[in-house]
């Protein structure tokens, strides 16, 4: 029997490496890192999967028991995309046998789901941005409380995500919040629990959300929303590090490391008299103010390939992008949702899509009659020969809401 055969039947990826040099590399591990089998021999393995472990905790360099198991483990493949692999390590004969499976879809999807985002998730060029990712790591090891603002759909949660994962507490729970969800009756015991027979319906100790986050991080989500009555309770966790069950007779003591999210501008409402200055004091020790896509358009480029990546992914598609058109119709867009706005729009033309290019007609109807009225603007001002007063009275419209237009659709005389 040829083992080379027997090696070749399987999906998983399989390395046989002596000393970090790759003697045999089968067909599967072509398709899961890109490099050809026959170019890989002779190269060392960290060259080739570029783990996050390969540099400081490869398990051949620091000797641990075998065989070594590890899932979900970053790599970058030939073209410098991420994938996730499932790798097992086994030592055989003078070398070792590296064996992964592309877990990719998987690692994605869950992502999704359970929210949990690092770092490298948070796509951005905006200078802004990037200056807020600069201090995601000296913000996750301090345990100071954080305030993040932002529109909605900026990306708060994926920030706050981050540092939580990025601190020390990334073993511990992540909890989140949301205030403005949950009716003002519940909103204390949702927090801070309650003792059997503090009231009627309350047959067993319930935990809040402090006691669930004990060891880890708690995101309070639209904190604006949180009635003042529960602010100088919160107040209190924040200065003593306790709070009262509703029901108990004494504090319970709680670690913490609190980041709490707004959409509202948090100094209008103190003027308003409808937040505790004092809280918002005690909170914004950190402060990350998040700006909204329509202040960072280089980031949209950016966030639709990665979006058609995921995309792709996830509904296991070949999408290969957008078309110039539609390219230059999500950058005169001014998105009021934000990024989830944006994510939104390439889900919906990717269900719709047939083809290998996002065009036009796959997107939302809104946003193709912002598409059109560009398009009519346009010949007018041709037919008018660029004199505006002249295609303003064709369009039918004042001359100044033609500039208006002209500005919004970024169309130049
Ligand atoms: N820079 C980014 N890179 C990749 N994905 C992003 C980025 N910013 C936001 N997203 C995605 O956009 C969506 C909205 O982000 P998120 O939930 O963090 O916004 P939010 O500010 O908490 O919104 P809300 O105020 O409505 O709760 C999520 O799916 C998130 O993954
Ligand atoms: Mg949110």
């Amino acid at each position: 029997m040829d083992w080379r055969k027997l090696v070749d039947s399987t999906e998983e990826g399989i390395f046989y490496v002596e000393n970090f040099v790759i003697k045999y590399a089968n067909t599967a591990s072509e398709k899961i890192t890109g490099f050809d089998a026959g170019e890989v021999k002779g190269r060392r393995c960290f060259e080739v999967l570029r783990t996050d472990l390969c540099q400081n905790a490869c398990p051949m360099r620091i000797g641990v028991g075998l065989p070594w198991k590890e899932k979900g483990i970053f790599s970058l493949d030939r073209f410098n995309e991420e994938k996730f692999l499932d790798i097992k390590i086994e030592k055989i004969d003078k070398g070792w046998a590296i064996i992964f499976q592309d877990k990719t879809r998987e690692v994605r999807l869950a992502k999704e789901v359970r929210g949990k985002f690092q770092f490298r998730d948070i796509i951005t060029a905006s200078p802004k941005m990037l200056e807020i990712l600069r201090l995601i790591p000296r913000v996750a090891v301090s345990d100071s409380p954080v305030l993040i603002e932002g529109e909605s759909g900026t990306g708060k949660e994926l920030v706050a995500s981050a540092i939580h994962q990025m601190s020390h507490r990334s073993k511990g729970p992540y909890v989140k919040i949301n205030c403005a969800s949950i009716p003002e009756s519940l909103m204390e015991s949702e927090l801070f629990g309650y003792k059997k027979g503090a009231f009627t319906d309350a047959r067993t100790d319930k935990k809040g959300v402090f006691a669930m986050a004990h060891g880890g991080t708690l995101l309070l989500d639209e904190i604006a929303e949180l009635p003042l009555v529960l602010q100088a309770k919160l107040l209190r966790v924040l200065q003593e590090g306790e709070f009262m069950p509703l029901g108990a007779t004494s504090p319970v003591k709680v670690d913490v490391r609190i980041i709490a999210a707004t959409n509202k501008n948090l100094l209008t409402m103190i003027q308003d008299g409808k937040f505790r200055e004092d809280l918002f004091f005690r909170m914004n020790v950190i402060y990350l103010k998040i700006p909204p896509l329509r202040e960072r358009k280089e980031d949209i480029p950016l966030l639709v390939e990665h979006f058609v990546d995921l995309f792709n992914s996830i509904y296991g598609k070949q999408v290969e992008g957008v078309s110039d058109d539609v390219m230059n119709l999500l950058m005169e867009y001014d998105y009021p949702g934000n990024v989830r706005e944006l994510r939104n729009i390439i889900e919906s033309a990717f269900v719709l899509s047939a083809g290998k290019l996002i065009t036009v007609e796959d997107l939302p109807s809104y946003l193709r009659g912002q598409e059109m009225e560009r398009r009519k603007i346009e010949e007018a001002l041709r037919k008018a020969k660029w004199k505006r007063e002249q295609a303003a009275k064709l369009l039918g419209i004042s001359r100044t809401t033609l500039w208006r237009k002209m500005r919004k659709y970024g169309i130049k005389v």
